[in-house]
């Protein structure tokens, strides 16, 4: 291995997909590859022709397919499931190999391989040429910027190794990629099965003038032209070993840096130069994209983990409102309105999909409309997000313009997104300082604003005691007001129903309408259902944690069926009213309400008195 360690790093590695089916040959493909420049351990080999004899479908030759497909379950069902890598390499190169399952319920998998990858190889069967699997495979690609397409036409051996036939399949897929900006796609005639234009050249396509596909590898220029552009590092983390030393480390994502290079902290203005850049292997004079680098300053900026620094001279846009693709990763559906956290470059910030502007069918690319995205959709969306943030679109740059979703309550990644642009419009926006503030408008009515967040099941009494409190603080001279679910859905939510998504809309904006009122200085009382521990929260955030006083009106759902008021849960039960709360959606009850109002226990009189109680003992009234 020593002796191929120079010229391996001369070509650096290389991140190879491939796209296509079982059926296609993918597995052999990869396994012949593998098998064929020696990458197999021999242990493995003998393993494997015993598996041949046992599951195989060859006869007496070696299943390649059987080297890959690694676990039993995959073998015998004859499909692979999830992306595996693998890591190879000849005496030119190294190559780390994804390889992800074709099927269209497998879009997420592809996704998260072509994030990572330089070179696709799409798999074509030469008996039946571009398919709609095709098709789908070079959009996901597109949307994931791969740029090279190493065009695999495989079991050339059953049709006689025909040259028009082949030039026919690379027409016809050149003509479906043409809207995919591929800046090169490599025809490979291919028996993966007996090795033709494999590693050497076939003897049975003298026609063909191009090189096998092992050399095509090892030869293809994935040009990384990140280098070229100018320099952006997001920070990782501020060292700060001693008193002496504060460097920001990270990865540099896209242009070179040297020390005396004047560079800002992208969106806030503020720059210094490079005095260092410190690497494991000590100081350079230079480093490019792509490298791990502690860079220290001159002047101390204030800088944290999430930042972007950047060449002052042409700094990155910083946005806080995007268009962007996103591909949903998981089985519970997008909600637009709804809080998650966005990961972008390094940093994790909150946020909202504002809005889906269309749904992508995967295999037509057909535009649709949609409220919600639900596993393996790919959909362009609009985002909002807290603050704004450094970055590139992710055609230019995988790093700073990549983002994942996470949800709040479960932390787990719900999508992956590629930022398009920035939406000029939106951030032309500025908040407006109003001089009559909200201090002076809650001390001209002589009291402390709060929100008063009523939620419970429908019929467990939120209405009748949120508006027994409002009497009784009116009574006391209080100004307040009262936002009630029915009574809101009569106007501003008027074009709201119960769906899932619809009820995250509703609560975001009576959430907004509460923060408003309470900023007029009014004790605002919302008396809404609001099923959604994430929405709550999120109006609780946008209140502020001070002011917002979340009030769980707990009534088992047995004892709602049995009161009824407005005969709902007869019609529900008879399956009259679909998504009805407690019954066929849910209700995620609070789990740490400030105020918790038991109402088995005593009337509604007794309950308002305990908020009323409440508040005085918070001295929000006297
Ligand atoms: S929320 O879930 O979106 O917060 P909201 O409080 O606005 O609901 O409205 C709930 C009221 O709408 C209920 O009190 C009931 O009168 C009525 N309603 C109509 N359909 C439904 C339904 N499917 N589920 C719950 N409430 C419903």
């Amino acid at each position: 291995m020593d002796d191929i360690a120079p010229k391996v790093a001369e070509r650096g590695l290389l991140r190879v997909m491939t796209c296509g089916s079982v059926d296609d040959g993918k597995s052999t493909l990869i396994g012949r590859l593998l098998h064929d420049t020696k990458m197999i351990l021999d242990d493995q080999l003998s393993s494997l022709t015993r598996d041949s004899v046992k599951h195989g479908t060859t006869g007496e030759d070696i299943d390649f397919a059987l080297l890959l497909d690694g676990l039993e379950a995959e073998r015998e069902q004859g499909i692979t499931i999830d992306v595996a890598y693998r890591f190879a390499t000849t005496p030119q190169r190294r190559f780390i190999i994804a390889d992800c399952p074709g099927h269209e319920q497998y879009t997420r998998n592809m996704a998260t391989a072509a994030s990572t990858s330089d070179v696709a190889i799409v798999l074509i069967d030469a008996r039946k040429g571009v398919l709609t699997q095709t098709r789908r495979h070079s959009f996901i690609l597109s949307l994931m910027s791969i740029r090279h397409v190493i065009l695999a036409v495989n079991k050339m051996d059953l049709m006689g190794f025909d040259a028009a036939l082949f030039e026919r399949i690379v027409g016809d897929y050149r003509q479906a990629a043409a809207s995919a900006g591929f800046k090169s796609i490599t025809p490979i005639p291919l028996s993966a099965r007996f090795g033709d234009n494999m590693i050497e050249k076939s003897p049975n396509t003298p026609w063909f003038r191009g090189e096998p596909l092992l050399a095509v590898l090892e030869n293809i220029e994935v040009e990384d032209d990140t280098r070229d552009l100018p320099f952006r590092m997001p920070v990782q983390w501020v060292n700060r070993p001693n008193l002496n030393f504060r460097g920001f480390s990270g990865t540099i994502a896209t242009g070179r840096v040297r020390p005396g290079d004047t560079i800002e902290v992208a969106g806030s203005g503020i720059a210094s130069k490079v005095a260092r850049i410190v690497t494991f292997d000590g100081d350079v004079a230079e480093a490019i994209a792509g490298d791990a680098v502690t860079i220290t300053l001159e002047d101390e900026i204030d800088a944290s983990r999430g930042n972007v620094l950047a060449d002052a001279e042409h700094p990155p846009l910083a946005s806080d409102k995007f268009a962007a693709h996103m591909i949903w990763l998981t089985d519970a559906p997008m909600m637009a309105g709804r809080d998650y956290l966005f990961k972008i470059g390094t940093r994790v910030l909150p946020g909202t999909i504002t809005r889906i502007r269309h749904r992508i069918d995967v295999n037509t690319r057909e535009k649709l409309h949609a409220d919600t995205l639900v596993l393996n959709d790919v959909a362009k969306v609009h985002l909002s997000l807290s603050h704004p943030v450094g970055f590139e679109p992710y055609a230019t740059s995988r790093d700073l313009g990549g983002f994942i979703v996470i949800d709040r309550q479960t932390n787990g990644t719900v999508a992956v997104g590629m930022i398009d642009n920035e939406l000029s419009r939106a951030s032309n926006i500025v908040w407006h300082k109003l001089d009559v503030t909200r201090a002076a408008r809650a001390a001209q009515k002589g009291q402390k604003p709060a929100v008063l967040w009523f939620t419970g099941l429908s019929g467990s009494g939120k209405s009748t005691i949120a508006n027994l409190v409002e009497k009784r603080l009116f009574a006391m001279g209080r100004h307040t007001y009262l936002l009630d679910g029915d009574n809101v859905r009569h106007g501003l939510n008027r074009d709201l129903g119960f769906s899932e998504s619809d009820r995250v809309e509703n609560i975001r904006r009576v959430g907004e309408v509460a923060a408003l009122f309470a900023d007029a200085g009014l004790i605002t009382i919302v008396s809404f259902i609001s099923p959604y521990r994430s929405e709550r929260d999120a109006a609780r955030e946008r209140v502020g944690e001070h002011e917002f006083i979340e009030v769980f009106v707990d009534t088992p759902i047995d004892e709602c069926r049995r009161r009824d008021p407005k005969g709902l849960y007869v019609k529900a039960d008879a399956g009259q009213i679909p998504n009805f709360t407690g019954i066929s959606a849910p209700y995620e009850a609070p789990e740490n309400a400030e105020i918790h109002l038991k109402t088995v226990e005593a009337d509604a009189t007794v309950m308002a008195e305990k908020v009323v109680v409440y508040l005085r003992d918070r001295g929000l009234i006297g």
